[in-house]
């Protein structure tokens, strides 16, 4: 990234074909992916440029929250760059990375100025939120209580027998479905405002349940779809009253992230959005958020799609926020946590 935020060069390495086997992400393939990963990542983001690490004004690596073996090769890697070429570090909070990419532009364009005060709501596979942001200063207007919901969506979808990462597909079908057939719970929340998603999930799978003891047959056909590592027709499709629940599933689950919206923009209207993270890709959340956006007259930023899931141009984005804010870096003792609050 150049110093009007200009994305020079984004290199994302998938590790989706290593974890498939597992259903899931297996933390220790994870770090050690990252180890043997970065090399080839480095080389492909900076060779096309004409660069070398000694070009770079400043370093930046997220610290957390995340799986500490993968972040503290990232965090590692990074103060080591730093303290050989003597630059500024950056150690960047991953939801503070999400936060800003509605800013990024593609195609090679400047980032959009962000504005000093705004909404954010994040929705990824770790978190569901919405904050408020000021400058420098995060406060949590709303967070989930059990699950977030790119979470429901990947153990919904696991439990269909889809591959991982099951939100995309899960998203897919849902676009075939009719969500009347099936109603799902919307948690109000009342009171201090929340986010839960656990009990859709439950109420989803009693369904599904419900669904395969009148004995279902499976759709002979492939699921169309341009899931990166899948092959095409796989995995085969579900027959449509599945497809009509996980339409149901997606609708309450968007319905619960425009409930909060709505609710806070009543008690205090805000004049912009910025929506981020990889639930962002969620193409019934995309179109309902321009739909609410519009009808309020509320400046929606959502985020392009390059930059929905976990990527390096965020972080070095928000590393650049901080250095206009003139803030001079992090020590080279930073750590990685598990956890860690924003806010
Ligand atoms: O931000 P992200 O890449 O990683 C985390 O910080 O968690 O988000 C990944 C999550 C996964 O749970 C994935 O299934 C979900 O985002 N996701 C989606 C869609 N695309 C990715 N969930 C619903 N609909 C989508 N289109
Ligand atoms: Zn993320």
């Amino acid at each position: 990234m150049d110093g009007d935020g200009r994305v020079l060069s984004s290199v994302v390495s998938s590790q989706l074909a290593a974890h498939r086997p597992y259903g899931g992400v297996v933390p220790e393939i994870a770090s050690r992916e990252h180890l043997a990963s970065w090399p080839a990542v480095a080389a492909a983001a900076l060779e096309p440029l004409g660069l070398a690490p000694r070009d770079c004004d400043l370093v930046a690596a997220t610290r957390g929250p995340g799986l500490v073996g993968s972040l503290l090769v990232g965090l590692s890697l990074g103060k080591a760059l730093a303290w050989a070429l003597g630059r500024p570090f950056y150690a960047v909070h991953h939801l503070e990375g999400h936060l800003w990419s509605p800013f990024l532009s593609t195609g090679g364009e400047p980032a959009a100025p962000p504005p000093g005060a705004l909404v954010a709501l994040v929705v990824s596979g770790g978190h569901t939120a919405i904050f408020a942001v000021d400058g420098a200063a995060t406060r949590t207007l709303v967070e989930t209580r059990d699950d977030a919901m790119g979470e429901v969506f990947d153990k919904l979808g696991k439990r269909l027998g889809l591959p991982y990462p099951q939100g995309p597909l899960v998203d897919r079908l849902a676009e075939d479905g009719d969500p009347a057939r099936f109603a799902l719970p919307v948690p109000r929340g009342d009171g201090a405002p929340f986010f839960s998603f656990s009990g859709l999930k439950s109420a989803a799978v009693r369904q599904l349940e419900l669904l395969e003891r009148q004995g279902l047959e499976s759709d002979e056909t492939g699921l169309e779809t341009d899931e990166p590592g899948l092959e095409p027709g796989e995995p085969s499709a579900p027959p449509q009253p599945v497809r009509d629940l996980l339409a149901a599933f997606r609708a309450a689950a968007v319905a619960q992230l425009l409930d909060r919206l709505e609710r806070l923009h009543r008690e205090r209207p805000f004049p912009l959005l910025a929506v981020s993270g990889g639930v962002a890709a969620n193409r019934l959340l995309r179109r309902e958020l321009a739909g609410w956006a519009g009808e309020r007259g509320v400046d929606l930023r959502l985020v392009p799609l390059a930059y929905a899931g976990d990527n390096a141009a965020m972080i070095a984005f928000a590393a650049l926020q901080r250095h206009r804010r003139g803030d001079p870096g992090d020590a080279l003792d930073a750590e990685p946590a598990s956890r860690i609050p924003l806010g």
